[in-house]
């Protein structure tokens, strides 16, 4: 029998599950959306308090919730069943906060992890968060959430109408419902000759970058591009100079309650971000005229966001810039040949958190996992309205009027340890104007924090960043200040655990 550490060491194939019972019982026990996001465009997440409930009550409602619950097998093959379809069915997962499994006594134990145990408003010093005080009032500034249900499904109707009954049922099983958040993937047509994608509420492209951790997911990211021999003991990654194979053991960790020897979970992180679209579309109008002047063409216009994000709104990549196709957008790329950062800045939210080998050059290591082990599997949607778009969905049809409160990113992530991952990401790269790039290479001074989610001081000077089109011939440095458009509303960190334990305990 192959044991779990075995199974995280490359690649799942989970086409070998009939074959391979080990692989089958492990898909069977782990929850959906860890190793493949649900794809669904609509979702409630439901925040649940287990108030005065015994011990036992709660197991209760852990038991009755995990018979609920889709397991990661089940996943996969109503994804095959209903291909080229989104829709397979409604996917049901359920997370446990800290609380929510102090709340179990003993029935169980508290994963392990410091984070973990305080909570993501104790940690609001190494986030650089507000205060819980001042997060959503009426829902996230109240208290901690025990337990979170995510019900996600291509119709709003059955998913609004699941988590209005699983909220009936909690409360007459003595829950309290603190918060249920509503996911609505926004989406964008880019091309009118592919389909409409998913994107965030400044308009870019969201969800293109992800680590691969399925051996199908890889074999489609890969596909068409040539074939090397397989790599001893993993995957082939050198085809492409940024790979995006991982370990599995990255984002998925033995339950330390499972039942059975190859039960797994997940440790998952919970942002509510609200995105002020307006005032953002504006900075990044007016940074295209400081940087290209008053008669700044939409090119350039469309250039200076991509100095902020480090992608193009349809997801080309700026450092590729303007050898980017227009066809497939590349996720393969690197820095290496923009070592200085003037083809995509260092402050670029995509490069400040992925910077795809700077850490390895600028530090001058052996090799990338100084880059790689901080790497998250993403797996956020909008929240808000939807916005009105263009007749042919191409573009955003509310200029002007842009939401500014109430709409957002639902930041969800999963992965082994919250301290080296989450937080080190929003701590250490996000929140550090000094990463990456004033060292070493890079002769234009402090990079300043993430423009986009970056958070710090708003008295210190960390919102400036150097802007140098490197693009164009000649063009000098200037410096710039970025305003802070995103902001935490609340938010908590959860272990996904075991079916197993969820129906076991
Ligand atoms: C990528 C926007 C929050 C980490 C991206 C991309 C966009 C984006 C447009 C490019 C698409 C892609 O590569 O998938 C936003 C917005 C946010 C937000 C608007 C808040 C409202 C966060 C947070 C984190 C984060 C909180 C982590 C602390 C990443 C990472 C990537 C990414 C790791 C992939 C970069 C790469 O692999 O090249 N984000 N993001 N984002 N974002 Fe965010």
């Amino acid at each position: 029998m192959s044991d779990l550490i075995e199974i995280l060491r490359n690649p799942i194939k989970w086409h070998s599950a009939s074959s391979d019972p080990d692989i089958k019982l492990f898909l069977e026990d782990l929850q959906a959306n860890i190793l493949k996001g649900h794809g669904r465009h609509h979702a409630a997440h439901v925040f649940i308090g287990f108030d005065d409930l015994s011990h036992d009550a709660v197991a209760h409602v852990v038991r009755a919730l995990g018979r609920r619950c889709t397991s990661a097998a089940e996943q996969l093959r109503s994804n095959k069943r209903y291909a080229p379809y989104l829709d397979g069915g409604t996917v049901r997962c359920v997370f446990l906060s800290a609380g929510g499994f102090e709340a179990l006594g003993a029935h169980a134990e508290v994963p392990p992890g410091a984070a973990f145990a305080a909570g993501m408003a104790a940690r609001q010093a190494i986030l650089s968060d507000p205060g819980r005080a001042t997060w959503e009032a009426g829902t996230w500034n109240a208290r901690a959430p025990d337990a979170m249900l995510l019900i996600a499904n291509a119709d709003p109707r059955i998913v609004t109408g699941e988590a209005k009954a699983f909220a009936q049922w909690l409360e007459a099983s003595g829950c309290r419902i603190l918060a249920t958040e509503t996911g609505l993937q926004q989406t964008r047509k880019f091309r009118p000759d592919a389909a409409a994608e998913g994107v965030e509420h400044f308009g870019y492209v969201d969800g293109r970058s992800h680590p691969l951790f399925l051996d199908e997911d890889l074999r489609t990211e890969l596909a068409g591009l040539p074939e090397e021999p397989p790599a001893p003991g993993g995957f082939s990654t050198g085809r492409i100079p940024w790979s995006p194979a991982f370990p599995p053991s990255q984002f998925i960790v033995a339950d330390p309650n499972g039942r059975l020897p190859l039960s797994a979970g997940s440790y998952f992180v919970f942002r509510k971000l609200e995105q002020d679209v307006r005032g953002f579309n504006a900075a990044e109008d007016a940074l295209g005229e400081a940087l290209f002047g008053k008669a700044a063409t939409q090119e350039e216009l469309d250039r200076a966001g991509a100095m902020v994000v480090g992608r193009f709104e349809d997801g080309t990549p700026l450092t590729d810039f303007p050898q980017g196709t227009a066809a497939a957008v590349p996720n393969g790329f690197t820095y290496e040949n923009d070592a200085d950062g003037a083809r995509c800045p260092f402050h670029a939210h995509i490069r400040k958190t992925n910077p795809r080998g700077d850490v390895r050059r600028q530090l001058n290591l052996p090799d990338d996992q100084g880059d790689r082990s901080p790497i998250m599997a993403r797996r956020g949607i909008t929240y808000g309205p939807a916005r009105p778009m263009s007749q042919d969905g191409s573009e955003f049809a509310d200029g002007g009027n842009e939401p500014v409160h109430g709409s957002g990113l639902l930041f969800m992530a999963y992965m082994a340890d919250l301290e080296q991952q989450f937080e080190f990401t929003q701590q250490s790269w996000a929140n550090n104007p000094d990463f990456a790039g004033n060292i070493g290479e890079n002769k234009h001074g402090s990079t300043g924090i993430d423009p986009v989610i970056g958070q710090a001081d708003p008295a210190a000077p960390t919102r400036e960043h150097t802007y140098l089109d490197g693009h164009t011939p000649g063009a000098q440095p200037s410096m710039h200040r970025f305003e802070q458009f995103v902001h935490m509303k609340g938010g908590e960190y959860f272990f996904a655990p075991s079916l197993s334990f969820l129906r076991g305990v």
